[in-house]
């Protein structure tokens, strides 16, 4: 599917936006009104007779095109029209690239005879196509770099395990001229990752910290970019009931995101020098599994009750966090994970939950995420919460003593392994809930959303 941006609209469909209270003064309006349109948002109508896709929309903000564009590139690819057009300005081209190349995404690698569409062209017209040239071609790499996210998060935990993931990264830092490192078990043991090191252990994949770096000339900051990348969490020995079990391919989708950010900054072309690691592992049982009751020691000393193996993911960061912030001195340090689900409870499950110590980083990222359409909202730390991971026997406990703020408790055990220098540059996000559906959403289709893509794109490219 080729997207263009022209002055001139030549296509077999074309695709109209209308709000309710214009329905009246709409040239087709007498067509529409036998058809029981009325203009509601996400609603559709084809008049075929007239070549057009009529698209409800609540009013013109950029977050409604986005999701009707969506619920109209479905309809119009499975449709017979080979070519559409479609209107669009500086405000909505953005929301228009995304709800194509996002709303319009499908995973078919593990169907055997997936759908094939006619769709082939689609024109984005505008009156002036160098004013929007770099906004349009922005917004495509971004889409895409989200698209590829979502194409991992998709992948089985057969064929995406801790040693083909660093393959991956392998084969981007390849194609995008990446710096690349990967540590296999006998190196996280020589730098004392006892706390990542226990949760992989009964997997019969080797544990793997991937290590990617984008740096040009003349960067103006540097970034560390921390996801957890568990490629399947049984729960462990703490083993999650079936139902709650399935799904969780999805845990690496931390690791996902901040692959798929690399692959944006870089395409990019950001005057910023980024690092992202991942933790790469597999959370299973068996004889050799870590268990309730052992006591790991950390890379930073810390030792740490276990008392539950279905808390892995802060384990497995734990030593991650640390390791990056020894390696390079970053101006933020951000990690991505689907942590808790309690996350979801307290937020929803469209709504990245985001913990730190600054409120203006934080403040920062509520307006990347209004600009991206993404959505977030912060979650306070406090003294009383932190009080609830203290342990009898180690410095520290992986379980919260009570079952309330279970999302806040994570991201209070994260702070253990943040440096005192460190605390006003880090944020952690938790994409539990926001990383999978299995019901479609704004630009969101079954399965990884790309969570995480798309607003920090928004943050890097403001850094001035
Ligand atoms: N990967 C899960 C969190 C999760 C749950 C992500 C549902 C996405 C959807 C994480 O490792 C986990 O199991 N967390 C436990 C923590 C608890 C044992 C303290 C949880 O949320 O129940
Ligand atoms: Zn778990
Ligand atoms: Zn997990």
């Amino acid at each position: 599917m080729n997207i263009n941006l022209t002055t001139t609209s030549n296509s077999d469909l074309k695709v109209e936006f209308i709000q309710n209270s214009e329905l009246k003064k709409y040239s087709q309006y007498k067509t529409l009104k036998k058809t029981g349109f009325s203009a509601e948002q996400d609603s559709i109508c084809f008049l075929h007779e007239s070549s057009l896709l009529v698209c409800g929309i609540e009013n013109s903000d950029a977050d409604n095109a986005r999701s009707v564009i969506s619920s109209a590139i479905k309809a119009i690819k499975s449709s017979n029209y080979k070519s559409v057009s479609i209107n669009v300005n500086e405000e909505n081209i953005q929301a228009i690239v995304e709800g194509i190349i996002l709303g319009g995404y499908e995973f078919n690698n593990y169907k055997s005879n997936p759908k094939k569409t006619k769709l082939k062209n689609i024109s984005l017209v505008c009156s002036d196509i160098l004013k929007l040239q770099t906004a349009f071609e922005e917004a495509i790499i971004i889409a895409e770099a989200t698209a590829y996210t979502r194409d991992i998060v998709n992948m089985t935990p057969e064929d995406l395990n801790p040693p083909s993931f660093a393959d991956l990264a392998k084969k981007l830092a390849k194609e995008n001229s990446l710096e690349c490192t990967i540590l296999g078990e006998k190196a996280l043991a020589k730098e004392k990752m006892g706390s990542m090191l226990a949760v992989g252990r009964a997997s019969r994949h080797d544990s793997k910290l991937i290590h990617l770096a984008y740096k040009p000339k003349n960067a103006k900051k540097i970034i560390s970019l921390v996801g957890k990348g568990l490629t399947y969490d049984s729960g462990g020995l703490s083993l999650k009931p079936a139902a709650s079990m399935v799904t969780m391919k999805m845990d690496k989708a931390g690791g996902c995101a901040v692959l798929g950010m690399m692959k944006a900054v870089s395409e990019l072309k950001l005057d910023v020098e980024v690092h992202m690691f991942i933790g790469a592992v597999e959370n299973m049982i068996g004889g050799d599994a870590y268990k309730p009751d052992d006591v790991l020691v950390s890379r930073n000393g810390k030792t740490i009750e276990v008392r539950n193996t279905d808390a892995e993911g802060r384990l497995v960061l734990a030593d991650v966090l640390d390791y990056a912030q020894d390696k390079v001195k970053a101006d933020y340090l951000f990690d991505f994970a689907t942590l808790t689900g309690a996350c979801m409870v307290a937020v929803g499950q469209y709504t990245t939950g985001i913990m730190g110590h600054s409120n203006k980083l934080k403040h920062n990222f509520y307006q990347s995420a209004n600009n991206s359409g993404e959505l977030v909202a912060s979650l306070p730390f406090n003294k009383h919460l932190k009080k609830q991971l203290k342990s009898g026997i180690a410095d520290l406990s992986n379980m919260s003593s009570k079952p309330y703020g279970g999302a806040i408790t994570a991201g209070l055990f994260l702070d253990n392994f943040i440096k005192e220098e460190n605390k006003d540059k880090w944020l952690h996000f938790d994409i539990a809930g926001s990383a999978y559906t299995e019901t479609p959403w704004d630009c969101n289709v079954y399965g990884g959303t790309g969570a995480g893509v798309r607003v920090v794109s928004d943050f890097l490219k403001g850094i001035k």
